[in-house]
């Protein structure tokens, strides 16, 4: 409690992304992600090996751009920063321990943005991840993030908001020149002790990505967690070469 009050108050962050939620959801997602270390363990050794694979055999390796980069827990920074000549980790929310691992590499670089397409603001991926040296583009556990605080705020909110968030991310992703290698989560099942199945949640909003190349779940709330006789796991796809669905 005291760690994340120290958050709250150290972090740089903007007073609109302060206001909107983008710090407080970082620091529950830290604290969540220290308490779950064993259960989320399989899961970021999936994501890190899978972004790897995706930039093997790249021709170029000049810049790399991680979109979601978060604590950095499902991305492999040192092994990025080793293979491109430079690394921009980009999220709304740096904190402090992302902001000392990127530190330790000369080549990384912390962008911070909101990757959800405004009306009136250029859009997000061609800004960040449209430049001619860019070769290596990773969404990493972000699509799902994406349309949670948009959805969240006070007043009218239109009906399909969350797959149009969802939507747009993707079109910008496929219209990249760069390699782009999405990972994320896509279905939240709910499960007693006994193993039945007591609710799901489509995480996408009712968008379809088609044939993902990896598929693995991620225990994200073991029993005792989030409640003591349920747990909650995601369902997570990989695709190591997006082009769209
Ligand atoms: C599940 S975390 C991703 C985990 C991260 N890749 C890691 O290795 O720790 C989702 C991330 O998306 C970021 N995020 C959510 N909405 C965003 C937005 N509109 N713009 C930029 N980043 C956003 C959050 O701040 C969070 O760091």
């Amino acid at each position: 409690m005291l760690v994340e009050l120290l958050h709250l108050v150290v972090t740089p962050v903007s007073l609109a992304h302060r206001r909107r939620g983008y710090l407080r959801e970082s620091v529950l997602l830290m604290s969540r992600g220290r308490r779950c270390r064993h259960a989320w363990a399989p899961h970021l050794a999936a994501a890190r090996a899978a972004i790897l694979e995706a930039c093997d055999g790249l021709p170029q390796r000049r810049v790399a751009v991680v979109l979601g980069s978060g604590l950095l827990q499902d991305v492999p920074l040192a092994e990025l920063a080793a293979r491109f000549e430079r690394v921009d980790l980009v999220d709304a929310v740096h904190l402090w321990p992302a902001r000392f691992r990127a530190r330790a590499h000369p080549n990384v670089r912390l962008i911070t943005a909101d990757l959800v397409l405004q009306p009136d603001r250029p859009e997000p991926l061609a800004a960040l991840c449209g430049g001619e040296t860019v070769d290596f583009v990773v969404s990493a556990n972000l699509l799902s993030q994406l349309p949670i605080l948009p959805l969240d705020r006070p007043g009218f909110v239109p009906p399909d908001l969350g797959s149009r968030i969802v939507r747009a991310h993707l079109d910008g992703l496929a219209g990249l020149r760069a390699r782009v290698c999405l990972v994320t989560d896509v279905e939240q099942i709910e499960e007693d002790r006994a193993g039945q199945v007591i609710a799901r949640l489509d995480l996408l909003h009712g968008v379809r990505l088609g044939r993902a190349d990896q598929r693995w779940t991620w225990d994200l709330a073991p029993f005792g967690e989030a409640t003591r006789h349920r747990r909650l796991i995601h369902r997570v796809e990989a695709f190591r070469d997006w082009r769209g669905p």
